[in-house]
């Protein structure tokens, strides 16, 4: 019985050899789907089976993040994120709770990203259950990556400083706090249209006032290595202008008030 399955487990491995992507149930991807450490069969098998009913069958090495020496897209206190095959062939990217994730289910961070999704920010959600999120592959680089290419111009830099800031203000009108975006490098990817993209929404809240915008804009406008690097396409008011304007937005977030802070780089 255990060499059937040994047999199998193999031969479906070979049957992609064709292509990089790799069965999910290969013996190979226990280090991904069970990190840090090694789960109980039974356990283990229960994730099988979810990634079976959420139609996910291969995983494809992609990414710049290594577990041993399969790469992944991001690894982050919560979850593995990897790049997958899904129901008609579909790629899209699927987080997977890490064993020693500080909570039980995934079930949260979900419902808080719907949210996002409901106003049209953060990667779509196809899928999810106890252990994994199936949503929209984001083919790009972190906003620092991004920034620090050589041939990107002006109007490339500005039209991402926007649409970034556009969906904070999204976010704010939601009434959602993302809660980590005063360290975007972690939760702006560029994708190649050269679009931004809010991701992980695993701290976010519905509980506290929401400063999307606020966080964000210090971190492009203000303070630190992001904003200097914009600074170098973009030219902005002076720093107690900005600062006027996102104190005025902070105490009434209408939309004029988010306007004359776009307009004072635009
Ligand atoms: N939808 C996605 N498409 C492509 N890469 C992603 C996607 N979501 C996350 N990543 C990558 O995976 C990393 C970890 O994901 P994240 O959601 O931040 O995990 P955690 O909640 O554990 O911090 C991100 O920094 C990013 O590089
Ligand atoms: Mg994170």
């Amino acid at each position: 019985m255990e060499s059937q399955r040994r047999q199998s487990r193999n031969l479906s491995h070979r049957i992609n050899a064709y292509s990089d992507k790799i069965d999910v149930n290969c013996p190979e991807l226990v280090p991904v789907i069970s990190y840090p450490r090694i789960i109980e069969e039974r356990e283990y098998i229960g994730r099988l089976k979810e990634l079976e009913i959420m139609g996910v069958s291969s995983i494809l090495p992609a990414g710049s993040t290594k577990i041993g020496k399969f790469s992944i897209l991001g690894k982050g206190g919560v979850g593995l994120v990897v790049k997958v095959e899904a129901k008609d062939k579909k790629t899209c990217a699927l987080k997977i709770r890490r064993i020693d994730a500080n909570r039980k289910s995934m079930e949260r961070e979900v419902k808080l990203h719907k949210i996002a999704n409901s106003v049209g920010v953060g990667p779509h959600i196809y899928a999810n259950s106890e252990n994994f999120i199936l949503m929209d592959f984001i083919d790009g680089w972190n906003i620092i990556r991004w920034l620090n290419q050589q041939n990107i111009n002006n109007d490339q830099v500005r039209k991402v400083v926007i649409s970034t800031l556009e969906q904070c203000y999204d976010l704010d009108r939601a009434n959602l706090d993302h809660g980590e975006l005063s360290c975007l490098d972690h939760h702006v990817l560029v994708s190649e249209s050269v679009l931004a993209h809010i991701i992980d929404f695993e701290s976010s809240s519905i509980d506290r006032k929401p400063c999307n915008v606020t966080a964000a804009a210090h971190s492009l406008l203000l303070n630190g290595p992001i904003s200097r690097r914009v600074n170098k396409n973009i030219h902005f008011a002076e720093q107690e202008k900005i600062i006027h304007l996102l104190r005025m937005y902070k105490s009434n977030q209408t939309r004029g008030n988010f306007d004359k802070l776009i307009e004072a780089f635009g």
